[in-house]
């Protein structure tokens, strides 16, 4: 297939027929994109071929694409790409380095028409990325199943799009981490920041200090052989590994085989518990540099990457003053607080990097006025401040507003841009600073069991926003894709969905689920750092209760809501009655169904006043409806207002999501008192 330039392609099927653009569900959705009305059929004849520069990397992507187009389809197909003229023809022009950066091309064009689809690129990463889009065009119609024609031209809006996977609070295995690259690559994703070291454990070996790994991670680490094998597989989807060793707090782990590098005597035991610690590593002697010096050697060489993190966050700061040569050396230096040490420190450390060949990243607590400006800087703490990094000639990425275990919505996520209003006053190089972001799944109160649907469909949000135009925000065309994104993610192999009977089936001892999940898809854990504030948590501390298993947003009460709203702007109060009340009455009636099961279970007796509360909401909720709809305006009693307010509270570190909409119900019948 000749390729013609987009505009010229653009204008021939502008001027043939307009046609409806919005009813794709890309994510995420390409810079520049034309549907046509034809098709291009896949089935068992399908083909990819390649040309132009062939590496085993791209032919191991065709391969995939294949096997991923059978598990789509269902229809068996040629496990391996064909010499010419496939039915999908890969051509990439030329070779990218070996070792990938943070700036890379990853530009494609992909024209489909119904005699054949070509996926052109000027490097290998805009093949892969060119691959993912194929793929998500797949869908069934009446000949089977086929893509539809466009023309599609794509790049990214930021380069760096990046998963941070704390694996130290729980362990997170290879196969998690496998699976989620693969989600990732799917969503073009292209970093993950690997925090492999924590007060709760030290994850990677170490061969040169492996008191490290044997005595600060209960076992539970990742061989460097392991460490290359997902540098490979991330690698082989476009994906760079950036790996965290966060210092010089977080670093309890470090000093159970290793206490002479910390602050205070020891001895140390890996931290069981949540929060910020004090063991921190000593910044004045030169045996911990030389330690570290060796330490960073050894990691410097195994990951690739030209990046290396080395957190700096969360310096409590007491053990430095509880040290008398540590004050003294401060003294002597002229060191005026702990902030001037923790910069001495990061000097030293990224003149290691340095010698060693790496740019250093770390989060917003290692800015300083005289450090280097080749370091990366990763806010968590806001925009403003990865704006102002920028300001000075700092290089950043934001992670402020992505952090997953924050337990808020896509949309929150989706509005979230690394430049935004604080941003505005950058100038060109300014905003060129700012590389793009990175979802954190932080793993307090993860495990391999529910990480996935932690992450998952949410972070595909974040993708979006980090890789389409700035102009692409339209939050219910996004929860429009994200709905079909979620579904098909799972055909990578994560558990985001599949995880969640499964838990809740573990929950009702293997009886029937559906009003249990009837509760718990209205249902959303608490936010922020509440669930360590309702009881102590440790890492011993089982996660299998309904707070677990809960999504982190309800889709059922997201739509709701709306369908409330659409209701109470109809002026005849017809729009969406029946729904409403069908809604209503299944949640009025489940909790008589559901409590003998709550109460017989020691594990789920604590969710008896959500779904009791559930019970009454929509019971309140029926009345408010049937009052709106007839105009008879209900004067409600004082114990209406009071269980609204218990509705709302938290219980068993859940929330009831539908209850605000309900709220509007009520007080659209009624005067509360
Ligand atoms: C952080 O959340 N302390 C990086």
């Amino acid at each position: 297939m000749k390729r013609l330039p987009f505009p010229i392609l653009f204008t021939i099927i502008l001027t043939a027929r307009v046609i409806p653009q919005t009813e794709h569900t890309l994510m995420p959705v390409p810079e520049k994109f034309f549907f046509g009305t034809g098709v291009l059929l896949v089935d068992s004849a399908f083909s990819v071929s390649l040309s132009g520069y062939i590496e085993p990397r791209l032919e191991r992507a065709a391969t995939r694409t294949l096997a991923r187009l059978s598990l789509q389809t269902g229809i068996p197909l040629s496990g391996t790409p064909v010499r010419s003229g496939g039915r999908l023809e890969i051509h990439c022009d030329g070779p990218a380095e070996g070792v990938q950066s943070a700036i890379e091309d990853e530009s494609y064009t992909l024209m489909i028409s119904a005699a054949g689809a070509r996926l052109s690129a000027a490097r290998p990463y805009g093949i892969l990325r060119g691959l993912e889009t194929f793929l998500q065009l797949v869908e069934s119609g009446r000949e089977g199943f086929h893509v539809r024609e466009v023309q599609i031209e794509d790049k990214p809006r930021f380069p760096w799009r990046g998963v941070l996977i704390d694996v130290c609070r729980h362990w997170i295995p290879m196969d998690v981490l496998k699976r989620n690259i693969d989600a990732m690559a799917a969503v073009k994703m292209n970093v993950l920041h690997w925090h492999l070291t924590e007060d709760q454990g030290f994850r990677i070996e170490s061969k040169r200090f492996p008191r490290l790994h044997q005595m600060g991670s209960d076992g539970k680490y990742f061989t460097q052989d392991q460490v290359r094998e997902i540098i490979a597989y991330a690698r082989d989807r476009g994906i760079r590994v950036v790996p965290e060793f966060d210092m010089p707090g977080h670093t309890t782990s470090w000093f159970v085989g290793h206490p002479e590098l910390a602050s205070a005597p020891g001895p140390y035991a890996i931290e069981r518990g949540w929060g910020i610690f004090d063991p921190t590593i000593d910044p004045t002697r030169e045996d911990v540099y030389n330690f570290l010096f060796a330490f960073i050697g050894e990691m410097a060489v195994l990951f690739p990457d030209p990046y290396f993190h080395i957190g700096g966050d969360e310096v409590s700061g007491k053990h430095w003053d509880a040290n008398p040569a540590i004050t003294e050396f401060k003294r002597k230096h002229a060191m005026l607080d702990n902030h001037d040490l923790q910069a001495y420190f990061n000097k030293r450390v990224s003149a290691i990097l340095q010698r060693h060949g790496k740019r250093m990243v770390g989060w917003d607590e290692i800015m300083y006025p005289d450090l280097p400006k080749d370091i990366v800087v990763q806010s968590w703490r806001g925009q403003k401040s990865l704006a102002a990094g920028a300001r000075d000639g700092y290089t950043g990425i934001l992670s402020y507003g992505y952090y997953l275990d924050h337990i808020r919505p896509a949309s929150f996520h989706y509005q979230i841009d690394p430049l935004g209003a604080e941003a505005a006053d950058l100038n060109g190089d300014g905003k060129r600073r700012i590389l793009g972001g990175e979802a954190c799944m932080w793993a307090e109160f993860v495990t391999a069991e529910n990480i996935d649907s932690r992450i998952w469909p949410r972070t595909a949000a974040i993708a979006e926003r980090l890789w389409s135009p700035e102009s692409v925000r339209d939050t219910n065309d996004m929860y429009r894709r994200l709905e079909v994104t979620s579904g098909w993610l799972e055909w990578l192999g994560v558990t985001h969905r599949s995880s969640y009977p499964l838990m809740l089936q573990r929950l009702t001892n293997h009886k029937p689920i559906e009003a249990l999940q009837t509760l718990s898809d209205v249902l959303e854990p608490v936010k922020f750092y509440e669930r360590p504030r309702a009881r102590r948590y440790t890492s011993f501390t089982p996660l299998n209760r309904l707070v677990d298993a809960t999504r982190p947003e309800s889709d059922r009460a997201r739509v709701f809501a709306t369908r409330v709203d659409e209701f109470l702007a109809d002026p005849e109060r017809k729009k969406n009655a029946d729904l409403l009340h069908r809604w209503l009455s299944v949640w009025e009636a489940n909790h008589a169904k559901l409590e003998p099961l709550l109460s017989s279970s020691g594990i789920l007796r604590e969710t008896v006043p959500l779904s009791q509360n559930l019970s009454h909401l929509a019971a309140v909720g029926l009345k408010a409806l049937e009052s709106l709809q007839s105009g008879k305006e209900i004067v409600w009693d004082k114990d209406t207002g009071a269980m609204l307010d218990d509705a709302s509270k938290p219980h068993a570190e859940l929330l009831i999501m539908v209850a605000p909409a309900i709220r509007k119900l009520v007080e659209g019948a009624g005067a509360l008192r």
